[in-house]
């Protein structure tokens, strides 16, 4: 059902360049959880330290009960057959073909016999779709393919933790939102625990059960999709809209001047979009670990923009959800889970500050 990880006060720095510092966050067991922030802002440099190939300066990982950065080498091999892992790369084997590239980790972390091998990689690659291009070399393939390939691998070993390095980046819209419903599809089988980096904001708005912002060396906020899509904090609503207006600018951050000439144009940062409804797996069936849509508003008394939940087909989820549960018997998903139903009583005042809650 995959494995809770637990970021404490995470601090990183090459020489005297800070990466990112005092970065807590839970990414939920089971869960989904994006990943955003700007070029350079330390994404993959996180990842990489979630899996213990980076070492932090300060703080702590928590992988179940073991803390990453205090294991001895071979309490980290052992912890790190947790992790499937797609680099941003995607890294693939150019001499070795697709069938090779997946079955490379079962040859080498398992005794697993050649026909196990046989099983486990197709298995795989009919997952994502890769079924007939065993024998292609990874030149001979698509951009989009060999995402895939590398997504293959990263499952061959049975993760219970999955994260993925931008997985959409040089993909045209349509490979990209198959891609999506690649991941959403996956994880309602697979379970584990989710972490995708993407710059897609499409991606980030539809995916996720949660979503993450590094920005200036901060974590700036972690939380619910819904959360981040309804709050008002000015990066978070200028990167998840995709706005010019906003602290962001072209080389990260925006000088005094470009900002004081936004503020004197009166640049508005406009109403919020609505909240899309978050993508269901292509059986229909909602995922163990999914949150019932507009239950974290309801639960913190923030109404959603107009508009939200209602997807192209113009179906509101937020009605469709009570008949879709109980078309599955009723206890499905985290609807049945306990802490999901709103507290009795009034609902909170406001929108929670910013930078919080992290969970
Ligand atoms: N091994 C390393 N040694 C020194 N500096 C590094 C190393 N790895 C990354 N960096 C630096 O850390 C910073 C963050 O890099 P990172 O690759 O994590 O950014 P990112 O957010 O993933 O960006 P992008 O969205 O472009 O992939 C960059 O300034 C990079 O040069
Ligand atoms: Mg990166």
């Amino acid at each position: 059902m995959g494995v809770e990880i637990r970021v404490e006060g995470l601090t990183k720095s090459f020489g005297r360049q800070v990466i990112w510092q005092d970065v807590s966050l839970t990414l939920p067991a089971g869960e989904i959880s994006v990943l955003l922030g700007p070029s350079g802002t330390g994404k993959s440099v996180f990842l990489k330290s979630l899996v213990g190939l980076l070492k932090p300066d300060r703080g702590n990982i928590w992988v179940g009960d073991r803390n990453l950065p205090y294991l001895s080498e071979r309490e980290l091999y052992e912890t790190r057959k947790l992790f499937g892992v797609l680099f941003q790369d995607g890294a693939l084997f150019g001499s070795m073909n697709l069938f090779d590239n997946i079955a490379f980790p079962l040859r080498e972390h398992t005794n697993k016999t050649e026909a196990e091998i046989k099983r486990i990689v197709m298995e795989k690659m009919e997952m994502v779709g890769l079924i007939g291009a065993e024998r292609k070399l990874p030149g001979e393939i698509s951009g989009g393919m060999k995402k895939r390939a590398g997504l293959a691998r990263a499952l061959v070993l049975e993760p219970e933790i999955l994260l993925v390095d931008e997985p959409d980046s040089g993909l045209d819209p349509v490979r990209t939102a198959y891609l999506n419903q690649l991941i959403v599809d996956l994880n309602a089988q697979i379970n584990a625990t989710f972490l995708i980096v993407t710059h897609d904001i499409n991606t980030a708005r539809t995916v996720p059960d949660n979503i993450g912002l590094l920005f200036r060396r901060e974590l700036v906020m972690f939380g619910p999709r819904e959360m981040l899509l309804s709050s008002e904090e000015p990066v978070v609503r200028q990167f998840l809209n995709a706005r010019r207006v906003g602290p962001i600018g072209m080389s990260e951050e925006k000088d005094v001047s470009e900002l004081e000439a936004e503020a004197k144009m009166g640049a508005d940062p406009g109403r919020l979009p609505p909240i899309p409804p978050q993508l269901m797996p292509s059986d229909g069936r909602i995922r163990p670990s999914q949150h019932p849509p507009g239950a974290w508003l309801r639960a913190h008394g923030i109404q959603p923009p107009p508009g939200s939940f209602i997807d192209e087909m113009g179906r509101n989820w937020i009605e469709e959800w009570p008949r879709l549960v109980a078309a599955q018997g009723g206890t499905v998903g985290a609807a049945a889970g306990p802490g999901q139903v709103p507290p009795p009583g009034p609902p909170p005042q406001g929108a929670p500050p910013a930078g919080g809650p992290h969970r």
